[in-house]
């Protein structure tokens, strides 16, 4: 690419953010995170140590500036929670930049609907509250564990909502992830929203399902007589949005028209965090597409690794697309896979390594163990070498 096209492109991804960031608001806590992202990030950055930021969780779309009404999607946060877990135990300080109320390190053991915590504890005669025999060993580990993060300041949890909340704290954190070097990574595990309702687009108010306030808006508030209350506006509360037939007119449907938001990869790349080793994820359903999606996300970012990772499997398998590797599928090991009808499971999977799962062979529930346990130090292998040639760019200066 020569240089010209890469200055016009670097100032196009440029003038995309300024007009994203000057038109759409911050949320009202980025100057806290700052603050406290900063002090988080001067106090490891002074002990030599890696820090990750890792983004967790959905990003909202609303349809209202006073929100009733948002888009959302699938994410619980169990990738970013549980990658952040793993995170630690390999001696990273951790910036947990998570969906408010979507899945946390160590507590999103006992928060899935499935697992309340209440069912882990029970009442004592004397009136006090203890573990169940059978979970005291693992709650003792996971609360061992979350204290000795607590008390060595090494997890820092910023909570986001909307996308536009999202694209603000990701810029600021990673500008001020700048002094760590190399010794940054970024780790991209949020499901962030493609579309978006511009500010400038946004309804104020709650979007009304029915045209009972137009009187209100042409005429002014209005008395309620005895006789309009016998009598009501013909059209007055006479359709709702949630028919969609056809026969319901146009103008009385709930159209969203959205926005695409800016591809901020780039941006991220080349300004915001030019030296951390930056981590993005692509999520598909398709599995004919995801690998051919996964490289040109590559291709287009120039980042330093897509993990490429299906709707479907995701909890069983994922592949790394890395710029002079070869794809790496990660897979949990498959002993409670199903047999197939062409043949044992162990054919099966030689010939076909390389190629997506058949979510038909997965068994029901949950695989044995976490898949970010193998995930995590295949990313820390990848990340010690972006730093030792880092290291060995910057002696031979
Ligand atoms: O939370 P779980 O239920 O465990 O699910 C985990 C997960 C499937 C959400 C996670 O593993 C995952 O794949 N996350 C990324 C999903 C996603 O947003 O993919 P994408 O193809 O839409 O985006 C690709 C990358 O581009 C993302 O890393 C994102 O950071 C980046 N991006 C996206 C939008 C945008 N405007 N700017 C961006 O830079």
């Amino acid at each position: 690419m020569s240089s010209n096209t890469t200055n016009t492109s670097t100032s196009s991804y440029q003038v995309a953010e300024n007009a994203y960031f000057s038109s759409n608001p911050p949320p009202k806590a980025l100057p806290q995170h700052v603050a406290a992202a900063e002090s988080f990030i001067n106090q490891h950055a002074a002990a030599n140590r890696r820090v990750v930021l890792v983004t967790s969780g959905g990003t909202t779309v609303p349809l209202e500036k006073q929100t009733v009404r948002f888009i959302d999607n699938f994410s619980a946060g169990t990738r970013g929670a549980t990658s952040a877990e793993y995170f630690l135990e390999s001696g990273y300080a951790v910036i947990f930049l998570h969906r408010q109320f979507s899945l946390l390190p160590y507590s999103r053991h006992y928060s899935h609907s499935t697992d309340c915590f209440l069912d882990f504890l029970h009442e004592n005669p004397d009136g006090s509250v203890v573990a169940n025999p059978a979970h005291q060993d693992k709650m003792l580990r996971v609360l061992r564990k979350y204290n000795a993060a607590k008390r060595q300041n090494l997890l820092l949890m910023l909570p986001f909502v909307t996308i536009t909340d999202y694209l603000h704290e990701l810029r600021a954190v990673a500008q001020l992830m700048r002094p760590l070097g190399p010794n940054g990574l970024l780790y991209l595990a949020a499901a962030v929203s493609d579309f978006f309702v511009p500010a400038e687009r946004m309804a104020e108010h709650k979007i009304q399902s029915t045209d009972a306030t137009d009187m209100l808006k042409k005429q002014g508030p209005t008395t309620v007589t005895k006789e309009s209350r016998e009598q009501p506006q013909q059209d007055e509360e006479a359709f709702d949005n949630f028919d969609s037939s056809p026969a319901v007119p146009r103008s009385k449907r709930l159209i969203v028209d959205l926005d695409p938001v800016p591809k901020f990869l780039k941006n991220l790349v080349d300004g915001w965090a030019p030296e951390g080793m930056i981590v993005s994820f692509k999520l598909e359903t398709d599995p004919a597409i995801l690998v051919h999606k996964a490289k040109y996300s590559l291709e287009r970012y120039q980042h330093h690794l897509v993990i490429g990772n299906l709707l479907s499997t995701r909890k069983w398998e994922v592949v790394f697309v890395a710029p002079g590797h070869e794809d790496n599928w990660i897979r949990v090991p498959f002993s409670r896979r199903k047999k197939t009808i062409t043949g044992t499971e162990e054919t099966d999977q030689k010939n076909k390594e390389n190629e997506p799962l058949d979510p038909a062979t997965l068994p029901e529930g949950e695989p044995e163990i976490e898949i970010e346990g193998l995930i995590i130090p295949a990313v820390e292998e990848l990340h010690a070498k972006h730093i030792k040639t880092a290291a060995a760019r910057s002696g031979s200066k």
